[in-house]
């Protein structure tokens, strides 16, 4: 369902640039639950938002299904954000109007996509157990319902991929047992994958597989494994610890120190093309010396 490798986004502030993801592999098979942890700042949200279409990458390869996220032009985009995912944002106020009803709110976006559907947009809350609140102003639910209102909403166009990003960070542990459950209906009943950010490592013995995003991103590392996973995927799927470096647009890139240290490479560095590799070495000059 997803394959990323080489993932690369820059963010462009002024004269700053922040790398959120340098190099980041991942791929989640269809049908799979699974959830992505790391540290406050670790490219998690980057990762999802590019991943919903909300952002587009720097450089590298991602791919969802049938698209290619790096080279989707504007209006695919669009259509890929309407048709394939669903999405729960971190800050849920970015999912709901407060103003409209638990059920309006879940059938703006049918109307958007023009797919209005009242009696599945009332199947979507029961659900996610508001059946008996349809008719509540957003206002009047408490953090968990409107969190789950968000679910609702995020599944209102039929997604085969749903992305959630600290879907529970704001609920109590009862709450965020239920989400998970709800996730969990989704993913066996519907077939939905479904990809969680979190920091809560607790939420691990709930999904089938987690992946750690460390903060130099430049690898995922598996923290569980999918057994099943691993045999349909002929353990293509696991080890993948490739480190990339990233390439700018005038030709830059940054070599590890470690790396540097080991040749001795210190300020100047022999390169050579063989017309398939790049060979960087220490310079003849200082090797004969
Ligand atoms: N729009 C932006 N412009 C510039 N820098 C950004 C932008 N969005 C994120 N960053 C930076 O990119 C890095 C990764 O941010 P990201 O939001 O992906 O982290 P995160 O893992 O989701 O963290 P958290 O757990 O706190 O939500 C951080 O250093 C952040 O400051
Ligand atoms: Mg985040």
């Amino acid at each position: 369902m997803i394959h990323c490798e080489g993932l690369v986004k820059i963010y462009k502030t002024d004269d700053i640039e922040v790398v959120a993801l340098q190099g980041l592999n991942i791929s989640v098979a269809k049908g799979e639950m699974m959830a992505i942890i790391g540290n406050s700042g670790s490219g998690k949200s980057t990762l999802l938002n590019i991943l919903g279409g909300l952002d587009r990458p720097s450089a590298g390869q991602v791919r969802v299904g049938e698209w290619n996220l790096l080279k989707v032009t504007d209006d695919e985009l669009v259509q890929y954000k309407r048709k394939t995912v669903g999405f729960i944002w971190q800050n849920n106020a970015r999912n709901l109007v407060p103003y409209l009803t638990a059920l309006e709110n879940v059938e703006m976006p049918m109307m958007l996509s023009g797919k209005y559907d009242r009696a599945y947009a009332k199947q979507l809350l029961e659900w996610v157990g508001l059946g008996h609140r349809l008719g509540n102003r957003l206002q009047q639910l408490s953090g968990g319902e409107q969190q789950r209102v968000a679910i609702a909403i995020s599944l209102a166009n039929r997604p085969e991929l749903l992305l959630a990003d600290e879907p529970t960070g704001s609920v109590d542990t009862k709450t965020s047992d239920m989400i998970m459950d709800i996730f969990r209906r989704l993913n066996k009943e519907l077939g939905v994958t479904i990809v969680i950010v979190t920091h809560d490592l607790a939420l691990a013995s709930k999904v089938d597989r987690v992946v750690a995003i460390r903060d130099g991103m430049t690898s995922t590392e598996f923290i569980k494994r999918n057994p099943n996973l691993d045999e349909a995927g002929g353990g293509k799927i696991h080890d993948v610890h490739e480190e990339y470096v990233v390439l700018d647009k005038v030709g830059r890139l940054q070599i590890p120190k470690a790396y540097l240290q080991s040749l001795g490479i210190d300020g100047k560095a022999s390169m050579e093309f063989d017309g398939e590799k790049i060979i960087i070495r220490t310079p003849k000059s200082l090797e004969e010396a």
